[in-house]
């Protein structure tokens, strides 16, 4: 039966790839190595997400782009998508103590920056995997006042160069997208030179400090709001943000834990975040608890040791159950005017596409483009997940009011 499903689908991939890249059937060859598939498109980052479609559509999957590099031609990922499409069993109730245990961090920690100087204000939007970031990203990225594009996981790096090297080699090249979709914005580029710039910013090896100094002086007078929920994964990174920044803001965004669980494990994130963590499990349902709880730990850790004027704590229940008086807290907070545009996260240009890569590439949540609404019944999604909880995670899940 899987091998009939595995022969349907390596026909699927090889009809569809063809059709997308105007290739002839008989060059997307079933045994062909990807990297020599990827050598043959005009840019070799549209193979994944060509194949992250398919995924979708015949297997109801998301992919991650890590994951292509499990196999070595489109039989072996065939055969591969075909295994992953049986979810994973439920929750069988296993429980933590210590969810660090296991852990191993995979990143090079940057040397701590000079405090003496520090940048203008940034805002940071800080939550954990699923907790409705993109979405209240692109609300703020409606407002004339705030410039906020998708993640740009800069925070954490050194150079530019030091963190390229790490995103190639731990398989977060999607990294490259938030940045590369703020600087198209702000400096008008193609897609030909958002590609050369990043390219360039990577070779030249240039400081974290001087890319952020240049997004905001592109920015002009708005405030640049950074939403990165990689930022979280661990208390160092999130100390950058004061080491590197006068005075920066936060905004947390929390979500209850059962709810950023079960999109966790549906959207297959343990295979993204896969072994070079400070959490590790290999069942996907305590992966994802665990990460739920450490990054929402490290943000209260965190801000606890800041002055209350410089955070604020949002709950996505509330932001999709009634938006208005959420975002109007928040403008209060950031210190800016109210707009009506904030209510509208669908409307323009909100950044959610890598520029040059197919209409698939999206940045941030994977199902960004299936909704074109808020949708208030999510609030309550939570209610319908069975997980029983560890001790650990209900503490922090208590401290948040949930
Ligand atoms: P699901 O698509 O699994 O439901 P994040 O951007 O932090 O990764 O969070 C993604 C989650 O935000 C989505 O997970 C969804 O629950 C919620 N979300 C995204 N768009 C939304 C919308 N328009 N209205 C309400 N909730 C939304």
């Amino acid at each position: 039966m899987s091998d009939e499903r595995t022969v349907r689908l390596t026909a699927d991939l090889r009809r569809w790839i063809a059709a997308l890249f105007r290739l002839p059937a008989e060059e997307v060859r079933a045994d062909l190595p990807l990297e020599e598939l990827r050598g043959k498109l005009p840019d070799p980052r549209s193979l994944f997400f060509a194949v992250r479609l398919v995924a979708e559509r015949s297997l109801g999957l998301t992919l991650h782009e890590v994951e292509l590099r499990r196999v070595r031609d489109l039989a072996e990922l065939a055969a591969y998508l075909v295994r992953e499409s049986v979810p994973p069993p439920p929750p069988d109730g296993k429980r933590f103590t210590d969810p660090y245990e296991g852990g191993s961090w995979g990143w090079r920690m940057a040397p701590p920056a000079d405090p003496a100087d520090r940048l203008p204000a940034a805002a940071f939007i800080l939550s954990s995997a699923r907790s409705g970031s993109t979405l209240l990203r692109m609300m703020l990225a409606g407002h004339p006042d705030l410039f906020s594009p998708p993640e740009l996981n800069l925070l954490p790096f050194e150079s530019m160069g030091s963190r390229g090297e790490q995103l190639d080699r731990l398989g977060y090249s999607w990294m490259r997208y938030g940045p590369g979709s703020a600087l198209a914005n702000l400096e008008g580029l193609t897609p030909e030179q958002t590609a050369q710039r990043l390219a360039r910013l990577e070779e030249e090896d240039v400081a974290i400090r001087e890319v952020y100094r240049q997004i905001q002086e592109a920015a002009g007078g708005r405030l640049l709001v950074d939403k990165s929920p990689a930022y979280s994964r661990h208390p160092r990174w999130l100390a950058r943000a004061e080491e590197l920044f006068h005075e920066p803001l936060y905004i947390v965004l929390t979500r209850h834990p059962l709810a950023a669980i079960e999109s966790f494990v549906r959207l297959r994130f343990h295979r993204m975040v896969a072994d070079h963590s400070l959490v590790r499990d290999d069942d996907p349902w305590v992966l994802a608890e665990k990460t739920w709880a450490v990054n929402n730990r490290h943000i209260l850790d965190f801000i606890a040791s800041l002055p209350t004027r410089r955070w604020i704590r949002i709950r996505y229940e509330e932001l999709v159950a009634a938006p208005e008086p959420v975002l109007r807290r928040i403008c209060e907070f950031l210190g800016i005017r109210w707009n009506e545009a904030l209510l509208n996260p669908y409307e323009g240009d909100r950044m959610t596409r890598m520029p040059g890569l197919p209409a698939q590439s999206t940045i941030g949540d994977p199902n960004v483009l299936t909704r074109d609404r808020i949708d208030p019944s999510l609030a309550e999604s939570w209610r319908r997940v069975d997980i029983t909880l560890s001790r650990f995670t209900r503490e922090v899940a208590g401290e948040l009011g949930y």
